[in-house]
């Protein structure tokens, strides 16, 4: 739904299926100037939604695989109704064009995203954005004069879906020096991408199966941790900094950390005693806190939503780009701490305490 008229809340609101779920088998993105909300709907609450919010916007685009189908309203009453026929080979060039990692590239039909013919599954579309997106970030992110011979870590690299993705865009762009190593606990899922690097032809790519806590990394490289669990997040984190990591981009997962050593206090406690606000305050106290060490570290940073809810609700990503001008942060995290009241430092203050 877009064009909106003015009493509508959203500026667009995108409405997605998920046929592969059973519960709730569809989502809606709500997009503002500057977010993106994204809640999921099931088929009951489609209906609902549909019929409440049509009407605030001059468009309704209904995209089927094979139809197209306009509903135009001025907002005075007038609607007119359009469809047309389009072509899966259509809708194909139109991928090919927005995203940076070609649906063609071997590794993504060995990660089964792709058919045989290099068509994206349809239940995987989510995942090839997602992994497009990330490509897309990181492209942005690097300094072109850094990439003649970088080397990239991903700890916690899980299915490999990203470490293959950027290594083989990376690649594709010609930098042939580049050097990548995903990380991983799971020796079977080592395994696994040991395979498909081996049948997918990607040069300089390898998978070790160890304990990021074991891993040393070369100076000035890039680091990159997805989804780590908890405080594996700040281990890398850790590890980047004391490497002094070119470019440091992580997307945190869990943050049980600094939920646990929280405690309620007069002034929080309002927040924190219910629970799921506990947990986002946990989140942003944790995210703030990283982000605050790293400046202190020598990093600029920011921190942004990395993909749509609709995917994963952990969407928030840090980057940190070395500077090297190093601010004082002390004073901002203690004061943070003290009006949390944490029993603890967060754990990446502790590594870097400790070190
Ligand atoms: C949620 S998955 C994310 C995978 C991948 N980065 C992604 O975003 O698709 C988290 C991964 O981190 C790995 N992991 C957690 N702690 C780790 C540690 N200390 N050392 C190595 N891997 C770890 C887990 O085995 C798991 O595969």
């Amino acid at each position: 739904m877009s064009n909106p008229l003015t009493e509508a809340k959203y500026t667009k609101r995108v409405i997605t299926t998920h046929p592969k779920q059973d519960a709730d088998a569809y989502s809606v993105s709500e997009f503002t100037q500057t977010q993106c909300f994204t809640t999921p709907l099931t088929t009951t609450g489609l209906v609902t939604d549909l019929q409440t919010h049509w009407q605030y916007y001059k468009q309704v685009l209904i995209q089927l695989p094979t139809t197209d189908t306009q509903i135009l309203h001025n907002g005075k009453g007038k609607v007119t109704l359009k469809t047309h026929n389009r072509s899966n080979s259509k809708l194909h060039t139109k991928i090919d064009k927005k995203y940076l990692v070609p649906r063609t590239a071997p590794f993504l039909h060995r990660l089964g995203i792709t058919t045989s013919q290099g068509e994206v599954k349809k239940s995987m579309y989510g995942k090839y954005r997602q992994i497009n997106k990330f490509v897309e970030i990181l492209s942005t992110t690097f300094n072109q004069g850094d990439l003649s011979d970088l080397k990239l870590y991903d700890f916690g690299c899980g299915k490999g879906y990203l470490t293959m993705a950027i290594h083989h865009y990376l690649r594709a762009q010609g930098h042939d020096g580049i050097e990548t190593i995903g990380i991983d606990l799971k020796e079977s899922v080592i395994e696994s991408n040991r395979a498909i690097v081996a049948e997918s032809g990607l040069d300089n790519l390898t998978f070790t199966y160890s304990d990021i806590n074991q891993i040393e990394m070369d100076r000035g490289s890039v680091l990159i941790a997805l989804h780590a669990c908890d405080i594996a997040t700040d281990i890398a984190l850790h590890k980047g900094i004391k490497s002094q990591a070119k470019y440091i981009i992580a997307s945190p997962c869990c943050h049980k950390q600094v939920r646990k050593s929280m405690s309620h206090h007069v002034i929080t406690q309002p927040i924190t005693q219910h629970g799921i606000l506990l947990e986002r305050q946990a989140e942003i106290l944790t995210d703030t806190i990283r982000c605050l060490l790293l400046e202190s570290a020598g990093y600029r940073t920011d921190i942004f939503e990395f993909v749509s809810t609709e995917h994963t609700s952990k969407n928030l990503m840090i980057r940190a780009v070395y500077t090297g001008n190093k601010k004082d942060n002390t004073e901002r995290i203690a004061l943070l701490k003290s009006i949390f009241t944490l029993s603890e430092p967060q754990y990446l203050e502790q590594l870097l305490m400790d070190r």
